[in-house]
């Protein structure tokens, strides 16, 4: 049986076919992520530039010799590559597992493409398994904990964890995701949220997912 870092290697390795040569693109953040840039820097593929979404990101980029473009250094990205904690059969996404998602949907709203590549056990029909991540305000966090509760969800803090901004995280289990563009916008709009980790407006165009029978492309 293959590994989960087996099913994202394939996924990473099909992906680079939708990465174009000479133009700037995006990067998200993680571990499936991770292989796709490994990729990248032996297939011998010439892009612009890469805007990173993360330290990690960047640490890696800079590792490998591939070349970072800041956000406002760029008007256009040709696509965005990223991975997802769960993506639905309509390619809306949950993320922010690893607590980059407020970048990475900055960064992803200016590519022409969202390429997402996961392994086979974060496609599902529903969304909502996976905690939600809501980045917040520090002050702030008791009163939206609160407002996340009337919603019906349990929420609880990312003890220890800071984001790359400066917030903090409130994961939430138990949310009714099952219209997942109207919870993205009821939870933005309470005061004190910075971003939460649902991808409804901004869903993948393409996904790539590494299955135990190969690379398998849903658009
Ligand atoms: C980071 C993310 C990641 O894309 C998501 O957590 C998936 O990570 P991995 O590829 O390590 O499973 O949204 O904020």
């Amino acid at each position: 049986m293959a590994t989960p870092e087996e099913l994202k290697r394939i996924a990473a390795e099909k992906a680079l076919a939708f990465v174009p040569e000479n133009e700037y693109i995006g990067i998200g953040t993680g571990s499936t992520v991770n292989e796709f840039i490994k990729v990248l820097a032996v297939s011998g593929k010439q892009i612009k530039g890469a805007v990173s979404t993360s330290k990690g990101t960047s640490e890696l980029l800079a590792q490998l010799d591939i070349p970072e473009v800041q956000l406002n250094e760029v008007s256009r990205l040709a696509v965005y590559v990223d991975g997802a904690d769960e993506i639905n059969h309509s390619l809306q996404m949950i993320k922010g597992g690893g607590g980059a998602h407020l970048n990475e949907k900055i960064v992803a709203s200016m590519a022409d493409k969202f390429i997402c590549i996961a392994d086979e056990r974060k496609y599902v029909s529903r969304l909502g398994k996976f905690p939600l991540p809501v980045e917040v305000i520090p002050m702030a966090r008791s009163m939206v904990s609160r407002k996340l509760v009337a919603l019906g969800g349990e929420p609880e803090l990312r003890i220890g964890f800071t984001t790359f901004n400066g917030h903090q995280i409130v994961d939430v289990k138990g949310l009714d995701l099952s219209q997942p563009v109207t919870m993205e916008d009821k939870i933005n709009q309470i005061p004190g949220v910075v971003e939460n980790g649902l991808f409804a407006h901004n869903a993948a165009d393409v996904l790539v997912l590494g299955t135990a029978e190969g690379a398998k492309v849903i658009e």
